[in-house]
Parts: structure tokens; C-alpha cells; sequence
């Protein structure tokens, strides 16, 4: 059943977040396949902005296009105000962006304290890999990552892992662990595609509730799949179909548009009533292996 919105507190102001990604007119074609066509959507600042739409809609394309790892054929990407003429992932953290990707991507080699730590990098002065390998200059940065790293797995509730490796952990518990390096770097922008996927229904309540406090302190794009999950933690959704915008909207507005439900027939959610189809026959990502991973 749908549940109730989840708090919407107002940030302190010295906390409130003042960065805001606007993608304008963004289309991408991958040989003669148009993926996106025109599409804008602009994430204010401290705001959870859904991207949603049914499969083979485009949402993961316009993620990739806003983490860099899509280039689109034309369109405007601005990012506090300033035009990002090549956005490329290595960009992301020193710019303020982080994100999760579809799988967990965790380096299976380094154990989970050591995974968080990547993705804090821009803040150790020395470098991250200086850092690593204990250079005696870098110890007090090494001691401050780690300082970082371990807050960061205190809010995901994963401390008790810091010593770890991925591999040996629940598949939910990697993906804590993944959105906990995500969030070390305190970026001002929050990119998270279909983080509920292969979580129970507590485990995606809990996500939600996570969410909507992160965004006292910063804006979070969230595609997925899960209708409850986006109608309760969004304010405001963008809705893809055949690459497309069809609506923006307040959930309720998302809810209520004939054209939504129209797009989402044959798939398999139901938006008027937002239900989550939790298990169905689309496909989950399922726990594989944990390589393969960039920070
Ligand atoms: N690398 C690629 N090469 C060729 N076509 C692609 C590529 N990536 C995506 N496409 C095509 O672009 C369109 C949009 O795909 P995209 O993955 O962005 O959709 P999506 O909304 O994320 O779908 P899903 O809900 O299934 O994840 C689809 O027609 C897809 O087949
Ligand atoms: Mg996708």
C-alpha cells in the first residue's frame, strides 16, 4: 500500500543547498537509434527530482549524459550556473557530483573502509593514492579520509563492515556500502540510477527515508523503477517515453496525467496507483560480481 510523503523539513540556511544542474534541449543517437530527443529537465537545488518512463524510455541515457559517460549529439549542460562545454566522469567529484550506478561496482580488492575512501579523494590534499600507499607526509590525510570514510558508513549504518571485503556481503549491505562512497565526497548533487533495485520493502523504505534527509543538504536525481518509491520521495518528477519528455510534474500532478498512465500500458507498473512491482518479471540486477568499479 502507498504510504504517507516522508517529512519535507526545511535545511538550515548555513546547510541549505544553492546548486543547481540544468540540462537543456539534451539529444543523444546511438547509430540510426534515437535515445533522447530534445529533452530538458533542471534539478533545483535540494530537491529529489525523479526521471521515469518505461523501458527503453531513455532515463538511463539522460543519467549517463548528466555523469558524463554519454556525450550527447546536442544540447546544454549547466552546473551552478556555469556551462560544462565535455563533462567527463573524472570531473565529477571536484565539481560536486557523485553517483551510484546501476550495479554496485565495488572494488573487490580493497575492503569496504578502503572502497569508501575513493571516493573522498578530492578532499585529501596529498591525493587519494598517496594516501593509500602511506607516504609518511600524507598520514594525517590518510587520517582524515578515514575519519570521513567511517561517517559516511555511520549514516549507511555499515560501520560494523569497514573491515570487510564486497564480496563476502549482502547484496543490500554493498549497495549501503556503495552509496556511502557516493556520499564521502559531500557532494552538492546526488546521481542515483535505480538504487532500490534488488532491495526488500523495508530496505527501500529505509532508502526513501535516506533520501529525503540528504536532501537538506543536497539535490538528488533519482531514476527508478519503483513507482512507490519515486512518489514518496520526489518533488518532482520528469517522465520519459521513446525518448521523449511527455510530463513534468509534482507527484500528484505525475499521478493524475492520462498521458503517464497511457505511456506506462504493457509495462509493468501501475503509476495511478503506485505500486511497486517488486520481483516482476523485470529484471532486477542481480548480486553478481563486485569489479569493475570507478570511482
Ligand atoms: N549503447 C547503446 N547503443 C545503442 N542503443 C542504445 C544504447 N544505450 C541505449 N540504447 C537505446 O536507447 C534507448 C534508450 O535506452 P535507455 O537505456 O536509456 O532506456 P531506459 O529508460 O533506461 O530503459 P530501462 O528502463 O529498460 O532501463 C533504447 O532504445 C535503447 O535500446
Ligand atoms: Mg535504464
Amino acid at each position: 500500500m502507498a504510504e504517507a510523503p516522508l517529512d519535507r523539513t526545511t535545511p538550515p540556511p548555513d546547510r541549505a543547498p544553492t546548486a543547481r544542474l540544468e540540462m537543456t534541449d539534451i539529444s543523444v543517437a546511438f547509430g540510426g537509434v534515437t535515445a533522447l530527443e530534445a529533452v530538458s529537465l533542471t534539478v533545483e537545488p535540494g530537491q529529489v527530482h525523479g526521471l521515469i518512463g518505461p523501458n527503453g524510455a531513455g532515463k538511463t541515457t539522460m543519467f549517463n549524459v548528466a555523469c558524463g559517460l554519454v556525450r550527447p549529439s546536442s544540447g546544454r549542460i549547466a552546473w551552478k550556473g556555469s556551462e560544462l562545454r565535455r563533462l567527463r566522469p573524472a570531473q565529477l567529484t571536484r565539481l560536486g557530483i557523485a553517483r551510484t550506478l546501476q550495479g554496485v561496482g565495488l572494488f573487490a580488492g580493497m575492503t569496504v573502509l578502503e572502497n569508501v575512501m575513493v571516493g573522498a579523494h578530492r578532499h585529501a590534499r596529498s591525493g587519494f593514492l598517496s594516501a593509500l600507499f602511506a607516504i609518511p607526509t600524507a598520514d594525517k590525510d590518510e587520517e582524515r579520509l578515514r575519519e570521513r570514510a567511517m561517517t559516511a558508513l555511520a549514516e549507511l549504518d555499515a560501520t560494523a563492515y569497514a573491515e570487510r571485503y564486497p564480496g563476502s556481503l549482502p547484496y543490500p549491505v554493498q549497495k549501503r556500502v556503495a552509496l556511502a562512497r557516493a556520499l564521502v565526497a559531500e557532494p552538492d548533487l546526488l546521481l542515483l540510477d535505480e538504487p532500490a533495485s534488488g532491495l526488500s520493502e523495508d530496505e527501500m523504505h529505509e532508502l526513501g527515508e535516506l533520501i529525503r534527509t540528504l536532501s537538506a543538504r543536497m539535490s538528488v536525481l533519482l531514476v527508478e523503477h519503483h513507482m512507490d518509491l519515486v512518489m514518496r520521495v520526489c518533488d518532482r518528477i520528469t517522465v520519459l517515453d521513446s525518448g521523449k519528455p511527455i510530463a513534468v510534474g509534482t507527484p500528484e500532478e505525475i499521478r493524475a496525467n492520462p498521458a503517464v498512465t497511457e505511456a506506462y500500458l504493457g509495462d509493468d507498473v501501475d503509476v495511478a496507483a503506485h505500486t511497486t512491482e517488486f520481483g516482476s518479471t523485470r529484471s532486477e540486477t542481480a548480486p553478481t560480481g563486485t569489479e569493475g568499479a570507478s570511482a
